[in-house]
């Protein structure tokens, strides 16, 4: 975004003063002086308290918004400070409070390119999700804090749980799945282990910015409780497990109000409800106003200051915004800032741990890759016995694709398909990491003739197959912010590409490669199918451990595949009229401005995802929680203890012969009276059992679960009456079924 011309030039000055007006610190102590609130004895909110009280209005204002992006405006000053991340606020060193540092940190670290250091990338997001392992979110989250501190940042803008309402959304990749619950609880551990390594963490995009498609323009209408029981409550229990610093608002309209001037959106549920004592920041250009969007709770603007700058200062100084409520926003900021670490523990760059950091993106791309499909016991492939083997797919000999936008994180090594040495990587590029999937395979099948084909000529491929025991393609179907999928479907023609060499060879497996679902017209005439989602930076190694055994798949579903678009809640996307796109240089300041709203309503209200499958009656592909493993359970003694937090105990058998792990699944109907759709997930467990092994689990199922959103009471309501709890390895293979009353 470019820097704002016109009065803004002494915003500027007055920036760089209190930038230069002290040596460079790096703690709560400055000149060799010590702070009062230097003592991490004190609690976070005394601490900013102390701060505020002796800051000068210039020094309050310039923590509340950014400077500009670095990349933008490469001749500031300011830039020279940037670390080159999407977002910055300068340091006050007289109050040895150090400078904001914001990366995108989605699937890793975004910017390592401009600052030469490298990061790994994890498998998306949605994998992520797709592995139901609390521990492996939580390593996510400190693999990246890790990263983001060597690489000199203290704040993440990763954290992205908008519900997956709208399947063929641009960055389904980087959100985590259909399911409030499940996307809750994992956000909230991947914000655990972030937060752990001392840097901010944020969750985004606060809300309902669940299509891209005219995302700055879009009103978005949907009925109070609906939102309380879906998007809003993948929020509220991100924040309540995990106490993120900073919810990062979204750009599009709520109920006619923008995202980060909405006051129901801001104040009433987020600071008030859920008690949030982090800041908010706007998604990038998601500022409207100054008096309306700070009355309204929004604390910080990104990237620039059109509304948080001169502005804001001359309505504090003319009583338009009083000074209590500049305060609060303050105060929040430098809270979270002792809260989180980032004061007591500055990041000092240093190298990162390749070596690990592979591995651990590795462990949880074997963990996230679902086994959707496996006739016959197809998978695992024993390389003793296979001659040959026909691995085909667009560049299914160099590399693997990964999700665009800003959550892009720059390959190590360059873009797969492009030449070497090639620089940084650009909006709207598919970007294919360098993990081979061709070299991966000839490694676990070392004496077997592995042979190429891209699938350009489908007739070729399918010759390549037939000559082949085995015929693996790798298909993809690539997303990113800033656009939709039209459908659903694999493009350039690999639905024919998959179908041909299937024809050819009986045992064939496919490999996808996507940010969410596809649809699969040749799914009954293939043997196996595996989801690897987008797959990281050692995604081929993952997918071939998995391939030949030496890992066995363990991952479900977070979102469900359905039969075909015409299925989903709304068969199209509807797009905005032509006169309200999105963002081009000039069009920041008409975004600013307001454009014209277009209407989207989400009549389908709480129905996302297996909700709106199972009210509808209609079959899908693949349900949610649905994946398969190289071993088979059993579930068994079913009991639920009635109670505030009903208590579900149960038994996962390993019945087949080797070691794996099973995600069980507890879903609860509610009374009739509820009026809910039939059935939700409350609680999971992923259960480590050897062969043969059984386990008894339990699972405690908060009470908030299994209520409704009463927005007359505005709190959550225990209906009493009849509950069903349902237990079993998907949401449509539930095997254990017991009923209970809760009053
Ligand atoms: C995205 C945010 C991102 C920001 C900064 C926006 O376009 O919506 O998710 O954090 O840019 O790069």
């Amino acid at each position: 975004m470019p820097l704002q011309s016109n009065s803004l030039l002494n915003r500027f000055f007055t920036l760089i003063v209190i930038m230069l007006s002290a040596a460079p610190f790096s703690s709560a102590q400055a000149g060799g002086k010590a702070h009062p609130w230097a003592k991490s004895s004190l609690s976070p909110d005394d601490r900013a308290a102390m701060v505020v009280k002796e800051m000068t209005l210039d020094e309050k204002i310039s923590l509340l918004h950014g400077t500009g992006m670095a990349g933008l405006s490469p001749m500031s000053p300011l830039a020279a400070h940037s670390n080159g991340g999407a977002g910055y606020v300068p340091a006050i060193p007289r109050l040895g409070i150090p400078a904001i540092q914001m990366s995108d940190a989605a699937y890793g670290v975004r910017s390592s390119g401009e600052n030469g250091r490298y990061s790994t990338a994890l498998p998306s997001d949605v994998a992520g999700a797709a592995s139901w392992d609390l521990d492996a979110a939580y390593e996510y989250g400190a693999l990246i804090g890790r990263e983001l501190r060597a690489q000199g940042y203290n704040m993440s803008l990763g954290g992205g749980i908008n519900l997956t309402r709208e399947p063929r959304n641009g960055r389904t990749f980087e959100y985590l799945g259909e399911d409030p619950i499940l996307a809750g609880k994992m956000v909230g551990s991947v914000m655990k282990g972030l937060q752990a390594q001392h840097v901010l963490g944020d969750l985004k995009h606060y809300a309902l910015n669940d299509q891209e498609s005219g995302r700055n323009a879009v009103n978005i209408n949907i009925d109070k409780r609906a939102a309380r029981e879906s998007d809003l409550l993948a929020f509220e229990i991100g924040l309540q497990e995990s106490d993120a610093a900073a919810v990062m608002c979204s750009y599009n309209r709520l109920d006619g109000d923008y995202a980060c001037e909405n006051k129901y959106l801001l104040t009433d549920v987020l600071k008030k409800d859920w008690n949030f004592k982090g800041f908010v920041l706007t998604d990038w250009g998601g500022a409207h106003s100054v008096a309306k969007a700070s009355a309204a709770g929004l604390d910080h603007e990104e990237p620039g200051w059109i509304f948080y700058g001169d502005d804001l200062k001359k309505a504090v100084e003319s009583g338009k915004v009083p000074a209590t409520e500049l305060d609060d926003h303050v105060h929040r900021i430098l809270r979270a800032m002792f809260a989180t670490g980032v004061i007591d523990d500055p990041p000092q760059k240093s190298v990162v741990d390749v070596v690990g950091g592979f591995e651990v993106a590795q462990r949880i791309a074997e963990q996230s890759t679902v086994l959707l499909k496996n006739d016959h016991a197809q998978l695992p492939l024993d390389a003793s016995k296979i001659h040959s083997i026909a691995v085909i797919g667009p560049h299914a000999d160099v590399g693997m694709i990964s999700g665009g936008g800003s959550a892009q994180v720059d390959p190590p090594g360059g873009n797969a398909i492009m030449p070497p040495g090639k620089g940084q990587t650009r909006w709207l590029e598919k970007i294919w990491f360098p993990t081979s999937p061709l070299k991966s395979i000839r490694a676990k099948a070392p004496g077997a003739n592995v042979r190429f084909d891209s699938g350009a000529d489908p007739a070729a491929a399918a010759a390549l197959a037939k000559s082949a025991d085995v015929a693996i393609v790798f298909a993809y179907q690539w997303e990113s912010e800033g656009m939709d999928l039209d459908s659903l479907s694999l493009p350039e023609h690999q639905d024919a590409l998959i179908a041909k060499v299937a024809a050819a060879n009986p045992h064939t497996i496919v490999v996808i490669e996507s940010g969410g679902p596809v649809t699969m017209p040749w799914v009954d005439q293939v043997s196996a199918i595996l989801e690897a989602w987008f797959a990281g930076s050692r995604g081929a190694e993952a997918v071939a451990n998995l391939i030949f055994g030496e890992a066995n798949p363990s991952a479900k579903l977070p979102i469900t595949f359905p039969k075909s678009e015409a299925d989903l809640p709304h068969p199209t996307i509807v797009k905005p009229p032509k006169a309200a796109t999105d963002a081009d240089r000039e069009g920041w300041k008409r975004i600013a401005a307001g454009l014209p709203a277009f209407q989207v309503t989400y009549n389908e209200g709480v129905k996302v995802g297996y909700k709106w499958y199972d009210a509808e009656n209609k079959p899908v592909l693949f349900p949610f929680g649905y994946g398969l493993s190289y071993t088979t359970y059993a579930y068994s003694n079913l009991k639920v203890k009635p109670g505030k937090n009903p208590r579900v105990t149960f038994t996962v058998t390993n019945t087949g012969n080797r070691a794996g792990a099973e995600v069980a699944e507890v879903y609860a109907s509610l009374p009739a009276a509820a009026a809910e759709p039939p059935k939700r997930l409350v609680g999971w467990s992923k259960v480590k059992l050897n062969a043969g092994e059984s386990k008894d689990v339990a699972v405690e199922v908060d009470p908030k679960y299994l209520s409704i959103f009463n927005v007359e009471h505005n709190g959550w309501q225990l209906i009493p009456g009849d509950y069903g709890f349902m237990v079993g390895g998907s949401s449509q293979s539930l095997p254990l079924k017991e009923s209970v009353n809760l009053k």
